[in-house]
This record gives structure tokens, C-alpha cells and sequence, in this order.
């Protein structure tokens, strides 16, 4: 029997096949400009699919764009959080991996556990899509680069940026460097500083990469500057971790070492005051608004290659 076809991680899926699953996103969002918001696609290719997502963790944009980029595809989805299943009754999520993939034709899963996510996929059936775990947010990449090329082409030979925490969606930014060529710097305070798998992984496929603790140096001459929660869901939160992030805040005083033209992104929920400043998130450089809409067209680019 062959393999369900899984998105799990950036560094795991060929570099056409992610090229693919973008140009059908824009594609696809492409098509929708004008129409109104809910009507469903023309095609329907996932007509009579059933995506079920599982969230141990909460999400807003993740939850919403999968729902809604199901049903314009023409499929239809089931939401479960934690406490809908048996899983806090000591059900196992390699059981739940197997019973789902007797009803449903797609898993999605948000969970802090890495590890559980690689239980789940090893007795699924059918494809899971990694909704975000404590290691990375690959979905996330996915509607990024996109955002960033709509807005400054090619994402090859740019030079992206990342102050604060080296956390899960730097993991997967650190993926996307040697998948789509961006220049990536991250600055990150030596105890949080990027996976080093992932960086080792980048640099031995093409990536240029520099981890450094200074967040000018990092920035200098950049065409976008990321930010995210310095306090990630599965963290612990504390006033040492604060103290620690607060050089790495993304305002008007880091922009300006940037390119003048420079944009800002972040994935949200955004803490204004904490990694970034409301004059920078609410400016006009910012793409977070855009990043947040592409999550819906960019699932729609995922969703088709797993079940198409
Ligand atoms: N960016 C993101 O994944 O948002 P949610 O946590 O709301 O899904
Ligand atoms: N790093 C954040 C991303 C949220 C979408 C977290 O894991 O909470």
C-alpha cells in the first residue's frame, strides 16, 4: 500500500512539491478575488473528504482557515479539542491515529508534543498535516513565503531577518531558507537560541544562515523583519524570559537598520509592547493581516496536494 502523502515538515517535502502547493494557493486565491467570502470553489476537488483536526492546543487562524478552505474545496470537517476525545482518559494517540483513519480521509493536529505528532502519523492511514507542535509550524512557512512574495517577489536571494525567540516557527523559517533561498539571520538570546538540527540541516542543503545574539546585526540591510510571542503555548512563562527578549522587540529604532522598503511579519497572536511595537504591527509595513489571510489559501494548496 503506498504511503499517505503527510505535511509535516518543510525539511521533509521536496522542494517542486512545496513550490507546487504554493502556486496552487495563489492560484486558487487568484480565482476567489472578487467573489464573496464562503462561496465555494468552482472545482470542487475534495468533494466527499473529511478532514477531522485535533487541537490539544488552541488556535484562531489555523482552526478557521482549514475549516473554510475544506468547504471551498467542497469537503467537509470535523473539529475535536482534547477534551471531545478520550485522549485525558489515557487513550493512546497511536489508537486515535488508527480509529480516525476509519472514518475521516485527513488528520490535522496542533499539539505541544512533537512526539505525539510522530505517533499519531506512525498508525494513521491517511495523510496528517502538522498544525503546529513545540518543534515547528510548517503551514505557517507556507502562507509566509507566499505573503512575502506577493508583496516582494521571489523569495530567493532575499534577506529575511528573525528577532526573539528561536522557537518553533523560526524552525520552520530555518526549513524555508534552504527550500525557497532566502537569506535567513536569526538573533535570538544565547539560551533560545534556533534549533541546531534544523540550522545543521539548512546549511548542509544551500542555506545561508547566521545565528547571532546582536539584533542590529541581524536586521542591517534586511527586506523583512519577523517577530513572534516571546512566550510560545507550550513555554513556560516567566520574568526572566521577558527580560531576556526585551533587546530583541521589533520598533521604529530596529526598522530603521533595515532596508527602507523593509517589511515587517508575524504569524499572530501578536503581544503588542512585548515583541513588537503597535506603531510597527499596525503601520503600513506591516503584512501581518496579509499572512493571516494567505493561512486560508495556502491550506487550500496543502490540503489538495495531501488528499488530491
Ligand atoms: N498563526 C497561527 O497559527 O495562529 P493560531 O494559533 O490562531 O492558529
Ligand atoms: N510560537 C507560537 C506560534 C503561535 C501560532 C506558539 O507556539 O505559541
Amino acid at each position: 500500500m503506498s504511503q499517505p502523502r503527510h505535511f509535516l515538515d518543510i525539511d521533509q517535502i521536496d522542494g517542486a512539491a512545496l513550490r507546487g502547493i504554493l502556486d496552487e494557493a495563489k492560484a486558487r486565491k487568484a480565482a476567489r478575488a472578487g467573489q464573496a467570502k464562503g462561496l465555494t470553489d468552482q472545482d470542487l476537488p475534495l468533494a466527499g473528504k473529511i478532514l477531522a483536526m485535533v487541537f490539544i492546543q488552541p488556535s484562531t487562524r489555523t482552526r478557521v482557515s482549514f475549516d473554510v478552505g475544506m468547504r471551498q474545496l467542497g469537503g467537509e470537517t470535523i473539529v475535536l479539542n482534547s477534551d471531545d476525545l478520550q485522549l485525558d482518559r489515557g487513550e493512546t494517540m497511536a489508537d486515535t491515529g488508527r480509529v480516525l483513519s476509519r472514518y475521516v480521509d485527513a488528520i490535522m493536529l496542533r499539539t505541544k508534543s512533537h512526539e505525539m505528532l510522530s505517533e499519531l502519523v506512525a498508525h494513521a492511514t491517511v495523510p496528517v498535516i502538522n498544525g503546529l507542535t513545540d518543534a515547528s509550524h510548517p503551514c505557517q512557512l507556507m502562507a509566509d513565503v507566499m505573503t512575502l512574495e506577493e508583496h516582494r517577489g521571489a523569495a530567493d536571494g532575499q534577506v529575511v531577518a528573525w528577532a526573539g525567540d528561536g522557537n518553533n516557527v523560526a524552525t520552520s523559517w530555518i526549513h524555508g531558507a534552504a527550500q525557497f533561498g532566502y537569506e535567513l539571520r536569526l538573533a535570538c538570546p544565547e539560551p533560545l537560541h534556533p534549533s541546531e538540527r534544523a540550522v545543521r540541516w539548512a546549511r548542509n542543503n544551500g542555506a545561508a544562515i547566521t545565528v547571532t545574539e546582536s539584533v542590529e546585526e541581524a536586521v542591517a540591510g534586511a527586506d523583512c523583519v519577523v517577530s513572534d510571542a516571546w512566550v510560545s503555548m507550550h513555554d513556560e512563562d516567566s520574568a526572566d524570559r521577558h527580560n531576556m527578549l526585551a533587546p530583541y522587540q521589533v520598533n521604529e529604532q530596529l526598522m530603521a537598520h533595515a532596508k527602507n522598503d523593509a517589511v515587517f511579519m508575524h504569524c499572530l497572536p501578536a503581544h503588542r509592547g512585548e515583541e513588537v511595537t503597535a506603531g510597527i504591527i499596525d503601520g503600513p509595513r506591516s503584512l501581518a493581516w496579509d499572512e493571516a489571510e494567505n493561512r486560508l489559501h495556502a491550506q487550500k494548496g496543502i490540503l489538495t496536494w495531501c488528499l488530491g
